[in-house]
C-alpha cells in the first residue's frame, strides 16, 4: 500500500495524518486557586500559560479558574476530555497545603500515567530551585488527551513549559496516531 492507492486513502491512519496535520492542537487550561476563584487574586499563571501555548501554536479551547476542590477539578477535566481537548494543562494546587489537591483530581481522571513528563520538569526545575521538590504534580493520559499539572507560580509555569513543549508536541502526535516515527534528525 502507498499513496495513490485507494485502499491507503481509506486507511484511518492516513486520514488522521491528512486531517491532523491541518488542524491546531486544542489546549485547555485550568487554574486551581481558591483565591483566584473568589476573585481575590489575579490569574497571572493561567495567563502566562495561555500566552506561551498560543505562541507554540495551540488553539486555546477553554480556560477556567476553579477552587482547590478535587471533584470540581476532576469534573472539569472530564468535560474538557469529552469536548476534545488534546492537551489539558493545570496550574496550581500541587504543593503541600491541605487545600492542594490538583494531582489527586488528575489521578481520578487519567488512565495511564506519563511520569517522564513530570520527572523531566522536576529534573530541569531542580537546576533552578531546590524548592521544585515541593511540587507533587503528575501527568497522564485519558483516551487521546494528555493532562499535565504545573505548579502555581508564573515563573514555574514558564520554566516548565519552555523545557517540555518541544517534546510534548511529538508525544501528542504519537498519542493521536499522527506520527509513529521516533527517529531523531540530530
Ligand atoms: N518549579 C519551578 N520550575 N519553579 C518554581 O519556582 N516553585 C516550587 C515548586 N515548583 C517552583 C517549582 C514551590 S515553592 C512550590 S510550593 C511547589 O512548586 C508547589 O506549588 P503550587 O502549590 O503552587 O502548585
Amino acid at each position: 500500500m502507498g499513496p495513490g492507492n485507494e485502499d491507503f486513502r481509506k486507511n484511518p491512519k492516513f486520514q488522521n495524518i491528512a486531517a491532523g496535520r491541518k488542524r491546531k492542537m486544542k489546549a485547555a487550561i485550568i487554574t486551581s486557586s481558591d483565591k483566584g476563584y473568589a476573585g481575590e487574586r489575579e490569574d497571572v499563571s493561567g495567563q502566562v500559560m495561555e500566552d506561551i501555548l498560543k505562541e507554540a501554536g495551540y488553539e486555546i479551547m477553554r480556560k477556567v479558574i476553579l477552587p482547590d476542590d478535587r471533584q470540581m477539578l476532576a469534573d472539569e477535566m472530564l468535560r474538557m476530555c469529552q469536548d476534545g481537548a488534546d492537551l489539558i494543562m493545570t496550574t496550581g494546587g500541587t504543593g503541600f497545603s491541605q487545600r492542594d489537591v490538583t494531582p489527586e483530581a488528575t489521578r481520578m481522571v487519567i488512565e495511564r500515567e506519563a511520569r517522564g513528563i513530570t520527572d523531566a520538569i522536576l529534573f530541569y526545575s531542580l537546576s533552578i530551585t531546590p524548592r521544585a521538590m515541593l511540587s507533587r504534580a503528575i501527568a497522564g493520559i485519558r483516551g487521546e488527551t494528555l493532562i499535565v499539572n504545573l505548579p502555581g507560580s508564573p515563573k514555574a509555569v514558564k520554566e516548565a513549559l519552555d523545557y517540555i513543549l518541544p517534546s510534548l508536541k511529538h508525544g501528542l502526535e504519537i498519542l493521536k496516531g499522527l506520527d509513529s516515527e521516533c527517529a531523531r534528525k540530530e
